[in-house]
């Protein structure tokens, strides 16, 4: 339901984030809880900028310096509002009556723990609004309406009004058709409509439910849109915060899927929200991504991975079993393997490190094979060192490369080397102590041992 607004309109949109959330029991404010590495605010604000919104205002409760924080790390420009009582929806929104005030076509109101929403949904309430209703409300079928306010309609369909759960008659009661809680408002209206609201109902609040019925009374027109329950959940505990999660997982995935993606078991896929995996790509069972990871075209992430902050070039190849820190940077068809780190390093085109490897501050040139079980030692307690490894360049296995170190283009490292000094292009370097072998001595050690424990 993806519709188009007339040019040059302006909205706001005010997202409420003054709950207390104590059945999160967290010492986090319930919506700076993360869902796939963001923050519920974060995934709200982003959702309506996603649908053209002009302006944020965010309302949060007294002294929530850590949730303006996290709303102006999203969007730098976003106004904080601080709602020093919590008298209700109503009373929150008023909270903002200084940006209402600036004049808007639109105002939407979010909540904040409400983080499923999309764009195209709030995209939709800007639409009603655009072809002239003055209050639209977003609702949904509950399986299981307990709680929630029902969706009153008129004869043709309009909104008549929204009661909430505890003002609802019996029969009233019996309607599934619930309240999502997002609305939004004739940015000409809304000022009117909302200081028309008063507290006398059930639980003396100022309900913002009360916005359909007030607009009709003023001779306006008020609608109902619809959307899939899975969409509007919200998050009050950490079971919620599970579900949410597992339903954001499944979004991130099918698109990733539908954009030319093969995962091969899905559910086991764990994806960060900036994660950019490009067409042709295929990740195996157990694949974990955080903040930053972008994969191109054709490349292979093995099972049981976890990557953050990583770039793997096209055709590159991940894993089984390896971890990408922050500032991997793979070239085309490079080869991190099994029991491998890599970390603010690069890696040329075709270089492989194939097994049970730590690479940090590094460069490796292409082409290069690092054997088995080498190390950069990139750390004296103090300070981070670089280690220079050249284009074709074979380190031999088992070898500390102590950084800071170069080893020239082409050059070879005999295995278990120690390497403190730089190597010369095209050169050989053995650091280790020479083998040293005495034929006969094991069975004569054996015989004088024997000899000793009989006497
Ligand atoms: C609200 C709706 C209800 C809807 C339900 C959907 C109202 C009056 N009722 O009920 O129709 O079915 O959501 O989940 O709107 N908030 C503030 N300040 C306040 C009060 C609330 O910021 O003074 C914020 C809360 O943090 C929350 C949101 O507004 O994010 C909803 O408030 P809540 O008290 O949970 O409303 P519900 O009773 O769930
Ligand atoms: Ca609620």
């Amino acid at each position: 339901m993806i519709a188009a607004i007339s040019s040059g309109r302006r909205c706001l949109a005010i997202v409420l984030a003054a709950g207390e959330g104590t059945r999160m029991k967290s010492a986090l404010p319930k919506v700076m809880h993360p869902l796939a590495g963001r923050s519920m605010l974060g995934h709200v604000m982003s959702a309506v900028l996603e649908a053209g919104a002009s302006e944020i205002a965010v309302v949060v409760g007294p002294g929530r310096d850590d949730v303006a924080a996290e709303a102006r790390a999203v969007l730098p420009g976003a106004r904080i509002f601080e709602q020093r009582e919590r008298l209700g929806t109503a009373h929150a929104v008023l909270a903002a009556r200084e940006a209402i005030e600036q004049g808007y076509d639109e105002v939407v109101v979010a909540f904040a723990d409400t983080p499923l929403l999309t764009g195209a949904t709030f995209l939709a309430m800007r639409g009603a609004l655009d072809a002239g209703v003055a209050v639209v409300a977003l609702a949904f079928e509950a399986e299981d309406p307990t709680g929630y306010g029902r969706m009153i309609l008129a004869g043709d369909g309009a909104l008549a009004a929204i009661v909430e759960h505890k003002d609802a008659t019996a029969e009233q009661r019996a309607l599934t058709l619930c309240n999502a809680g997002l609305i939004a408002l004739d940015g000409r209206r809304a000022l009117d409509i909302l200081s028309r609201i008063g507290n006398a109902n059930a639980q003396r609040e100022y309900y913002l439910t009360d916005a359909p019925a007030i607009a009709r009374a003023l001779g306006l027109r008020a609608a109902v849109l619809t959307a899939p329950e899975a969409e509007v959940q919200g998050v009050n505990d950490r079971v919620q915060l599970a579900r949410a999660e597992a339903a954001l997982q499944a979004r991130l995935r099918e698109r990733a899927m539908r954009a030319g993606v093969t995962m091969i078991d899905p559910a086991t896929v764990f994806l960060h929200h900036d994660t950019r995996i490009a067409r042709d790509v295929t990740i195996e069972p157990n694949v974990w991504f955080g903040p930053g990871v972008v994969i191109e075209e054709g490349g292979v992430i093995h099972a049981f991975s976890h990557l953050e902050g990583a770039h793997v070039g096209p055709r590159a190849s991940v894993g089984p079993f390896a971890r990408l820190r922050p500032g991997a940077q793979l070239g085309e068809k490079a080869k991190v393997g099994n029991f491998v780190e890599i970390k603010a390093s690069t890696l040329g085109k075709g270089a492989k490190v194939s097994h049970l490897t730590y690479i940090g501050d590094a460069s490796v040139g292409a082409d290069a094979n690092i054997g088995a079980g080498t190390i950069t030692c990139n750390y004296d307690g103090y300070a981070k060192f670089r280690t220079v490894i050249g284009d074709g360049a074979f380190v031999g296995s088992n070898s500390s490369l102590v950084a800071p170190v170069t080893i020239g283009e082409g050059a070879y490292i005999g295995s278990g080397s120690v390497v403190t000094k730089d190597v010369e292009p095209g050169s050989l370097t053995v650091a280790r102590a020479r083998q040293s072998s005495y034929p006969g001595w094991a069975a004569a050690f054996r015989a004088r041992k024997k000899a000793e424990k009989k006497g």
